[in-house]
């Protein structure tokens, strides 16, 4: 056990992502390390980006960094703009019949011209590291947090990491509604208990709403420069609160003013973006046992 291990998650009003992160990232390292001694087969995770978007070749390179670092295997296939959707639903075809990929990650935003949706469900749900195949999505609807969004399920970790795991009489106020965060998060926070309520583009006074919230959950992410005004005030936030920062990579929430009125704020960097990157890495984990150990 290092220093580290023994620092706590929340420090000077500040919720450590990153440190939790490195954290689980050790767990996950050492299950791989028993699980290749058990099995002889390494698990591997199969990446795929269509188009050149800077911003996603930057995620992917950290995805496989983050994945070789614990012991997992991975492919990427990199496919140009042009691809067609039936070019790319053969590779996930080729993806999901082979035996020694256990995770697939298709990186989104896709071109226009390819349907999302018709892409995320050719996906293996046992295979759907990032949790958005129908299968996963019902699995979640009913409780089943395995295989769950890898950003919404690490910012519920850092709240059950701060024993924030029941959330009765707290209102969390989400503001997102994407498929990829907000969805998934109304559901994790419910299985918590909390009361919950979403807050979005076409929302009147969000002020009003961000007041009440005991867990704060901002992902606007409209900042194009770091002169542009935070979403997230001091003024907007009840005392006591758990503020969580989803916006990379400048940041929705003006830290330094609103830190000392909180009992936690992420940082960004280095608040919910690592927690993200360990929570893929545990999906790879359990696509890996529910397809190898039986
Ligand atoms: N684009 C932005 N976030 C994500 C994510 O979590 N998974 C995938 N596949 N694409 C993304």
């Amino acid at each position: 056990m290092s220093d580290d291990d023994l620092k706590p998650i929340c420090e000077d009003h500040e919720l450590k992502g990153r440190r939790l992160s490195h954290r689980i990232r050790t767990e996950v390292e050492n299950e791989v390390t028993e699980l290749v001694a058990q099995h002889r087969i390494s698990p591997k995770i199969a990446t795929v980006i269509v188009g050149e978007d800077p911003g996603s070749q930057m995620y992917i390179r950290m995805k496989h960094k983050a994945s070789n670092k614990a012991g997992i295997l991975s492919d990427h296939h990199d496919l140009p703009e042009t691809t067609s959707q039936e070019e790319l639903l053969e590779l996930i075809r080729k993806l999901n019949n082979d035996s020694s990929v256990h995770g697939i990650l298709v990186q989104l935003p896709l071109p226009k011209h390819i349907d999302e949706k018709t892409i995320i469900a050719a996906i293996n749900p046992l295979k759907d590291v990032d949790g958005f195949s129908p299968a996963n999505v019902y699995r979640l609807f009913y409780g089943g947090e395995d295989l769950s969004a890898a950003t919404p399920h690490g910012i519920v970790t850092m709240l059950d990491r701060i024993g924030w795991n029941d959330l009765s009489g707290k209102h969390a106020v989400i503001i997102n509604r994407s498929t990829i965060v907000g969805k998934p998060l109304i559901m994790l926070l419910l299985n918590r208990n909390a009361t919950v309520t979403v807050c979005h583009s076409r929302t009147k006074d969000l002020p009003s709403f961000t007041r009440q919230a005991d867990v704060l959950i901002s992902a606007i992410g409209r900042r194009t420069n770091e002169s542009d005004p935070f979403f997230i005030t001091a003024d907007m936030v009840k005392d006591g609160a758990v503020v969580i920062d989803v916006a990379t990579p400048l940041g929705d929430v003006d830290f330094e003013s609103v830190k000392n009125k909180t009992l936690c704020v992420t940082p960004v960097p280095g608040g919910v973006g690592p927690m993200t990157i360990a929570m893929l890495l545990k999906n790879v984990i359990a696509a890996y046992k529910a397809q190898i150990v039986q």
